[in-house]
């Protein structure tokens, strides 16, 4: 085996731990630095997991020499961390979302293509067997051409999440300067992505985005009808203030007639086939088991993600290896925070917003 990949983590909070454990997982890459504005921070974590390198910004692990950079920071810090890594050629693993606004996002893309380097976005929940199951249904026509859609997001956060009390988030959360969203933005989105990578390409959205019940500035809970380039439509709902966690089901029909429901409850949990129902016959199980509690404290969400994490990073790793694009792409991150971003304007406009079809994206 050729020297393992050299990789760098910028950031070292809460997620920061989904991408050391998922890399510890990979003999083809190794963690030599790590990096966080709280210096002190990037200490603790290097000491933790046997790192040499702890600085406290990303030029200094760029200059350790890492040829590939891991990015764990806030959203709207994302571009220029992902922008420094590629111009000194390092390939890039960026969590979602991607950034905050759309030209972000596009430099973010640019940048990359430019300097030749990889970039991948955090998608994970595409890794659930789960979501793997319905995407084969869709593709070896089980389902057929999708025509109907719905993603059910109803999650719980305390007030503390937003507020950064108590150790379960920091003080970015919640203000539009430096979260760029809610439960749109930082939740759904991954259920958005899901929604693109089982029905295509969205090209019409109506929605509205409004505060009730937690003390930010931004959305915690929003309503949208999503139209599809195919014909298909989709509905999403999605709202931080449910309480218990009712977590989030994902529900396709397919022209054959045939539908498919993915459930993940409680939060964090794996996906799993609530129902399938086709060619006259339908399996289902209970979408919400008794017994379960249904509020996962938000460390356990992210410690049970890290299979899906890895799974990624494993691909995205692959990826490098095999001159191939990952999984999930910029382009497939930049759609989806396109389509969030289209609920907020028309919740503003009070009308729909027309998406003007993205270009190919370049895959070689
Ligand atoms: N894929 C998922 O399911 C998932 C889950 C949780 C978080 N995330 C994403 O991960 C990112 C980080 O979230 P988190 O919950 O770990 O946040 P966090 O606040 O716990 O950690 C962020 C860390 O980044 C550091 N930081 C801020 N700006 C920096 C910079 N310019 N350079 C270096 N370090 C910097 C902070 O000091 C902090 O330690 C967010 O974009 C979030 O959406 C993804």
């Amino acid at each position: 085996m050729s020297a393992p990949y050299r990789v760098g983590i910028v950031g070292c909070g809460a997620i920061s731990r989904n991408h050391l454990e998922a890399f510890a997982a990979i003999p083809q890459a190794t963690v030599v630095a790590v990096c966080d504005v709280d210096a002190g921070r990037a200490r603790e974590t290097a000491a933790r997991w046997g790192i040499d390198g702890a600085f406290g910004s990303v030029e200094e692990i760029l200059a350790a020499g890492v040829d590939v950079v891991s990015v764990c920071t806030p959203h709207p810090t994302h571009e220029a961390v992902v922008l420094a890594a590629a111009a000194a050629g390092a390939h890039v693993l960026c969590e979602k979302p991607i950034a905050i606004d759309l030209a972000s996002a596009e430099r973010m893309v640019a940048a990359c293509d430019a300097a030749g380097v990889r970039l991948g976005v955090l998608f994970q929940r595409r890794f659930w067997p789960a979501a793997q199951r319905l995407r084969a249904a869709v593709d070896d026509g089980a389902l057929g051409r999708p025509i109907l859609g719905h993603a059910s997001v109803l999650l719980h956060r305390e007030p503390e999440y937003y507020s950064g009390a108590a150790g379960t988030g920091t003080a970015w959360r919640g203000t539009w300067a430096t979260d760029g969203g809610g439960v749109l933005m930082t939740q759904a989105i991954h259920y958005i992505d899901l929604l693109q990578w089982l029905m295509g390409e969205v090209v019409e959205v109506h929605g509205h985005a409004a505060t009730f019940t937690h003390a930010i500035e931004v959305e915690d809970t929003a309503a949208a009808v999503l139209r599809f380039a195919s014909g298909a439509m989709a509905t999403l709902s999605a709202t931080t203030a449910a309480a218990p966690s009712l977590g989030v089901s994902i529900r396709i029909t397919g022209e054959t007639g045939a539908t498919a429901e993915l459930t993940e409850f409680p939060e964090g949990t794996d996906g799993r086939v609530t129902v399938l129902a086709q060619g006259g016959a339908v399996e289902s199980e209970p979408a919400h088991p008794a017994g379960v509690d249904p509020d996962v404290d938000l460390a356990a969400i992210n410690g049970q993600l890290i299979p899906h994490h890895t799974a990624q990073i494993r691909d995205f790793v692959g990826a490098l290896g095999e001159g191939r694009a990952p999984a999930v792409t910029g382009h497939d991150a930049t759609a989806a925070l396109r389509i969030l971003l289209a609920v907020y304007e028309s919740s503003r406009t009070g009308r729909p917003v027309r998406l003007t079809p993205t270009a190919p994206e370049q895959t070689a």
